[in-house]
């Protein structure tokens, strides 16, 4: 079933390539995840998710997620930002659809990408965007470096994005989300062995799979209590058995986030 090897190499390029190979998903996924076409989920807007943002291309076709922590801060992930530079990207908000043109897009005056990310499953795979203009949406909070109980395993979390909506499938026109539990660490350390470094990451999805983000909602949230708690940031395939997604552990770069929104 698991054909691919552990741990694939996520990269910011995202979705439309994709193809070959293709490792199929589990035919029968249990009634607690059915999939629905993230993977699994359901469509919603950004008006119900207001700082919710694509992270785009300056042509404003989105490659990644990213969540307003303040008028003129985005959080997202390092591999997102990766061989970007402040011309190449742009941050579009209030647009629920990728083919809108709605919304408002701005530009980006200063990336900084965590200075310790090497790769996605190393872990430090987080990078704050400063935008030249400020956004008119509602905020997200974010984690404080002691908040590391709403972590418990079980807890229920949500996801949001543009991205595939099956492994190795097509991006989503609109936005959509899921809900997944919070899987404990030592579980994840099954899954992933040393791939997962428990001090930087955290994983959510059902042991059944079947519910998961995918190629190109990386970057985006995973709230827990409405409250920003991770960032997309790998898994093995999307959405299979087994093999949860894994986020950032925003608890443990809160500070340092919390100096870039305030630089
Ligand atoms: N790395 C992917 C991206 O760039 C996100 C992958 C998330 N994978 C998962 N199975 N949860 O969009």
């Amino acid at each position: 079933m698991f054909g691919l090897p552990r741990a694939k190499k996520t990269a910011a390029v995202v979705a439309a390539s994709a193809a070959a190979a293709a490792t199929v998903l589990l035919g029968a996924p249990s009634a607690a995840a059915a999939p629905q076409p993230i993977v699994g989920g359901t469509t919603t807007t950004t008006t119900a998710y207001p700082f919710v943002m694509q992270i785009t291309d300056a042509s404003q076709n989105q490659f990644c997620g990213g969540t307003l922590v303040s008028a003129t801060k985005v959080v997202t992930a390092a591999h997102c930002m990766v061989g970007e530079s402040t011309s190449s990207v742009r941050v579009v908000g209030g647009r629920t659809y990728l083919n809108g043109t709605n919304g408002t897009v701005a530009k980006v005056s200063k990336i900084w990408i965590n200075p310790d990310y090497t790769d996605a499953t190393n872990g430090d795979d987080v990078a704050v965007l400063t935008l030249s203009t400020s956004m008119p949406y509602t905020t997200a909070s974010y984690v404080s470096s002691s908040d590391t109980s709403v972590y418990a395993a079980g807890t229920t979390a949500r996801i949001l994005g543009w991205g595939t909506t099956a492994e190795n499938g097509s991006s989503s026109n609109q936005l959509r989300t899921a809900t997944v539990p919070i899987v404990a660490d030592s579980s994840c350390k099954t899954s992933y062995g040393s791939d997962f470094v428990q001090t930087d990451m955290v994983c959510a999805g059902y042991s059944s799979g079947g519910v998961d983000t995918c190629q190109g909602d990386s970057g985006g949230p995973l709230l827990i209590g409405g409250v920003l708690a991770g960032i997309t940031s790998w898994g093995e395939g999307c959405a299979e058995a087994g093999y949860p997604g894994v986020y950032s552990r925003l608890t443990t770069f809160s500070s340092l986030v919390t100096a870039q929104v305030n630089s």
